[in-house]
């Protein structure tokens, strides 16, 4: 088999400042957009985002209806019903306003309503069939408003399963937004509970695409367009991984400490975007893969901060809450990233031995997420042992992360991880 001897760089084109929300209406008039689907997270309507993209739409007589049905943590359900107003609305042009799952669902009605399907058509496989997206899709600019999930730069749209209990996603570059406006001030008014989530999705991000296997360990794909998205480890990828981290050291207390300091907001925006260009071209592992059943088997948690009326795990502590067992079992593959991520996060590691990285970074990462008062592992949702199997079923199949592990988990494997993210720390 030969192996891969090159890695593809993608991602959107982004504009990135204080203030930029304001050019939007000028976007779509170049665009030429008759008729503009808005997707905004209901939240925003009455706060500056909502604002800010309602008025530039307006002073630039933009077409457009506004779209507010978006679920925190978008379900196929939800994704469906967005399809059927995107169909509707016979609309030349999206917007996204919002965090991960509403620019998540604006990419979904995108891809639906170009391209009708059955839902299953373009998910995952072996979830899904996995077709590749037909072709380009009609233009999306995604204004993010947490830091976050970057999912401005990438071609990833992720969905729980509700049928399953597991979330998936479907990814694919052409999903990729068309411009991502990156303005700090729309995250002023994230509560500091999502500022908590959304910056350690950016940690895992940034963590697992610089752990993830190296691209020049995949075979060589017959032409170009069949390179996945989630390619491994690349010298690309790496660089804004550990500058992502470095970032999130350096402001992610900051901005959950006081939303009004707009140095922080700024870093972590940047880190959020950086951090999704990475992982969008290497990929991410098992703590990913672990978190779609935790979120999706979920029964009566409901996280303090979060304004929601169902039960729900916020994305970034599904992940963070698996990290420091995958951690402890994937360092023995390749040690010195695992130490390269320990000290980007501002651990010491003069005198540390190799062998001891994987202790060493996932102590680091529970002194993040005792500062920012994540919960003391799964047990604090609710699970228990009983629930492991469950867990494990719904991690074997999300083989489009799983697979990029730098050491492969088996089933056994997969419950030691979680019996040992029942209970993270002992105060
Ligand atoms: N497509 C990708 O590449 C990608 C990557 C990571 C995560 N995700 C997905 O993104 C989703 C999570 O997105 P998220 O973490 O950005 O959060 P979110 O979009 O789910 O929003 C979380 C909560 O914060 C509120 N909120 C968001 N911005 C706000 C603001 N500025 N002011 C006040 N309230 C605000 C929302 O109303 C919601 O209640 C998950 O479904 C996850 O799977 C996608």
């Amino acid at each position: 088999m030969a192996l891969d001897t090159a890695f593809q760089v993608s991602s959107s084109n982004l504009r990135f400042g204080f203030g930029c929300t304001r050019e939007l209406g000028m976007d779509l008039k170049e665009l030429g957009a008759l008729r503009v689907m808005v997707l905004m997270d209901p939240a925003l309507v009455d706060l500056h985002p909502g604002h800010a993209v309602l008025e530039s739409l307006r002073e630039h007589k933009i077409p457009f209806d506004l779209y507010t049905q978006i679920q925190t943590e978008p379900t196929d359900h939800s994704f469906r019903v967005a399809t059927e107003a995107a169909v509707e609305g016979r609309f030349d042009a999206f917007v996204a306003v919002g965090g991960g799952s509403t620019i998540d669902t604006a990419k979904a009605a995108n891809l639906y309503s170009c391209y009708p399907a059955d839902f299953f058509a373009y998910v995952n496989a072996p979830i899904g069939l996995g077709i590749p997206v037909p072709g380009p899709l009609r233009p999306l600019i995604a204004i993010p408003t947490t830091a976050g999930t970057g999912s401005e730069t990438t071609g990833t749209a992720i969905f729980d399963w509700r049928e399953k209990k597991t979330k998936t996603g479907i990814s694919h570059r052409h999903l990729r937004p068309l411009l991502g406006l990156v303005d700090p001030e729309n995250t002023r008014s994230q509560p500091p509970a999502v500022a908590a989530s959304a910056g350690l999705d950016v940690l895992s991000h940034a963590l697992e695409s610089y752990t993830v296997i190296p691209f020049n360990s995949r075979p060589r794909p017959n032409r170009p367009a069949e390179r996945p998205a989630y390619q491994g480890t690349n010298p690309f990828s790496d660089q804004w991984a550990l500058q992502a981290l470095r970032l999130t050291h350096a402001y992610l207390q900051r901005a959950y400490d006081d939303p009004s300091d707009g140095e922080a907001r700024f870093q972590m925006c940047l880190a959020s975007a950086i951090a999704g260009v990475g992982f969008g071209n290497a990929g991410v592992h098992l703590p990913h893969g672990m978190s779609y059943p935790v979120a999706g088997l979920v029964k009566r948690y409901f996280p303090p901060g979060y304004q929601v009326d169902h039960p729900l795990v916020p994305h970034g502590m599904s992940v963070i809450l698996n990290t420091p067992a995958v951690v402890r079992f994937t360092a023995q593959a390749n040690p010195q990233r695992h130490l390269d991520c320990a000290a980007a996060l501002g651990a010491d590691i003069r005198h540390v031995d190799l062998k001891d990285a994987g202790e060493l970074l996932a102590q680091t990462i529970i002194g993040y997420m005792k500062s920012l008062k994540m919960p003391n592992g799964l047990a604090a949702l609710g699970y228990t042992p009983a629930d492991i199997p469950k867990l494990v079923e719904g991690t074997l199949p999300q083989h489009r992360v799983t697979k990029l592990s730098p050491r492969p988990a088996t089933s056994e494997d997969l419950t030691h991880l979680f019996q040992d993210s029942l209970t993270i720390w002992r105060d």
